[in-house]
C-alpha cells in the first residue's frame, strides 16, 4: 500500500475587534478603504433595517469609492432559511460577486446568522463583518462566529463556525427598537449577569429605566459588559467543548419550551422561564440558595419577562422535547447550572451537569 500523508497541522490568528460607539458605523467605509479586505461587498440585511440604515450605509461606502449591492430579504425568523440563503447567493451570483468580494451583516440575529453563513460557503468562503442591530445581535449573535439556518426540523441546525473580521456596534439603532425586542435582549444580558458577573446583574436591576429609556450611556454598559464576557468564554473554547456551555444557561428548558409553544412564545421568553426552572432544580441540589433564586426572578419579572411555565405546558413533554434537543448527548439530559449570582457550577467533567428526567419531573 502507498501512503502519502497530506500535512495539515495549522495556527491561525482569527482575532478581531467589536467597536462600540454611537455613531461608530460611519467608520466602517474609512476602515474598509484602508484595510483592502475585498473590491466588492454585498450588504446583507433584511427590509426593515435596509429602510432604517441600509441606503444610509451603502451611500457612505459609494462615497468611499467602494462597490456595493443591498442584498434585502424579508424580516422575521422564519425566513432564517437554506431558500433564503439560496436567494442571496443567487443575487450575489448574478451579480458577478467574486472570491474578491465580502459580506456586511447589517441587522438582528436573523440577518447575522444568515449572512455570516453565506459568507463561510459563497466561493468557498469571504470575509464578512458584523453590524448589530438588536440587542440580541449586540450581546450575542454577532460575536463568536456560530452561524446557522433554521430547517423544518428545527433551529440552527445547519451552520458553521466562522469568525467576522470585525464587530460594529452603534448603539444609537438600538433606539428604533420597540420595548419587546429590549426585552429580548435583556433576558441574555440578566444571564451573562447570572454565569460571569453579579455586577452587571446588580446594574441591569438598578438601571432598568434608564435602559428602557434608551439611554446611551447604559445601553452602552451593559452591551460593553455583555461583549466582554462572551468573548473571554468564546476566546477559552470557540468550539463549545466545554467552558461555551454556559452561554446556554436556561436554554436546555427554554429551548424546550420555545418549541412547544410552537414559537409563540418568544426566545428571550423562554430561556427566561428556563433559566428560573433551572435555577429550582439547581436550588434543589444545593448548588445555590434560594434568596439568589428569588433575585433572579424578580430580576426578570422587573424586565418584564415571564417567569413560570405555562400552565397547559405538561412537563413530560417539556422532557421529551429536551432529549430530542441538540444539545442533549444519547437522550441524556444535560444542563448548566449556577452556584451563585456571577459564577456558574462545576462538575469532575466540566460545566454540563447530567440531569435524571424524574428529577426534572418531580421537582418541577
Ligand atoms: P431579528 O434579527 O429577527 O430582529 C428582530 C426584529 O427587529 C426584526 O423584525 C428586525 O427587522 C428588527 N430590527 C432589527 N434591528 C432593528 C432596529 N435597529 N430598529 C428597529 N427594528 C430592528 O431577531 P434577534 O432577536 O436580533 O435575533 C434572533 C436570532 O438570533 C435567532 O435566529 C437566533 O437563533 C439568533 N441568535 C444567534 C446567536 C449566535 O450565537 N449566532 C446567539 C443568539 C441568537
Ligand atoms: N449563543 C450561544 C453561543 O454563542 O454559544
Amino acid at each position: 500500500m502507498e501512503s502519502i500523508k497530506v500535512n495539515l497541522i495549522k495556527t491561525e490568528d482569527n482575532s478581531y475587534d467589536i467597536l462600540i460607539k454611537e455613531g461608530v458605523i460611519a467608520e466602517l467605509a474609512h476602515y474598509l478603504k484602508n484595510v483592502k479586505m475585498a473590491y466588492r461587498f454585498a450588504i446583507i440585511t433584511d427590509d426593515t433595517v435596509k429602510a432604517l440604515y441600509g441606503g444610509k450605509l451603502q451611500k457612505d461606502l459609494l462615497a468611499h469609492g467602494l462597490n456595493s449591492e443591498l442584498i434585502a430579504f424579508p424580516a422575521g425568523e422564519k425566513n432564517k432559511s437554506r431558500e433564503t440563503k439560496a436567494w442571496i447567493e443567487d443575487r450575489m451570483l448574478e451579480n458577478n460577486f467574486a472570491r474578491d468580494s465580502a459580506v456586511i451583516a447589517l441587522g438582528g440575529g436573523v440577518v447575522g446568522d444568515m449572512a455570516g453563513y453565506v459568507a463561510a460557503t459563497y466561493t468557498r468562503g469571504i470575509p464578512y463583518i458584523q453590524i448589530p442591530t438588536t440587542l440580541v445581535a449586540c450581546v450575542d449573535s454577532s460575536i463568536g462566529g456560530k452561524t446557522a439556518v433554521d430547517t423544518p426540523h428545527g433551529k440552527n441546525l445547519i451552520g458553521s463556525f466562522y469568525q467576522p473580521r470585525r464587530v460594529y456596534i452603534d448603539v444609537a439603532t438600538l433606539s428604533t427598537l420597540n420595548e419587546k425586542e429590549i426585552r429580548e435582549g435583556l433576558a441574555e444580558v440578566i444571564k451573562y449577569g447570572v454565569i460571569s458577573e453579579s455586577s452587571l446583574f446588580s446594574y441591569v436591576d438598578q438601571n432598568i429605566d434608564k435602559i428602557f429609556s434608551y439611554d446611551c450611556e447604559a445601553l452602552t454598559y451593559i452591551v460593553k459588559r455583555g461583549c466582554e464576557i462572551k468573548a473571554r468564554v468564546v476566546e477559552k473554547d470557540e468550539r463549545e467543548s466545554d467552558l461555551r456551555k454556559i452561554l446556554n444557561f436556561g436554554h436546555t428548558i427554554g429551548h424546550a419550551v420555545e418549541n412547544l409553544s410552537g414559537y409563540t412564545i418568544s426566545h428571550g421568553q423562554a430561556i427566561s422561564i428556563g433559566m428560573v426552572a433551572e435555577g429550582e432544580l439547581a436550588l434543589e441540589m444545593g448548588l445555590w440558595k434560594e434568596n439568589e433564586l428569588v433575585s433572579l426572578t424578580a430580576l426578570l419579572e422587573k424586565a418584564g419577562l415571564p417567569t413560570k411555565m405555562p400552565e397547559e405546558m405538561d412537563i413530560k413533554n417539556v422532557i421529551e422535547t429536551m432529549k430530542l434537543d441538540k444539545k442533549s448527548r444519547g437522550g441524556q439530559i444535560e444542563m448548566v447550572l449556577p452556584k451563585a449570582i456571577g459564577s456558574m457550577s462545576q462538575t469532575r467533567d466540566g460545566y454540563a451537569h447530567k440531569i435524571d428526567e424524574s428529577f426534572i419531573e418531580k421537582v418541577l
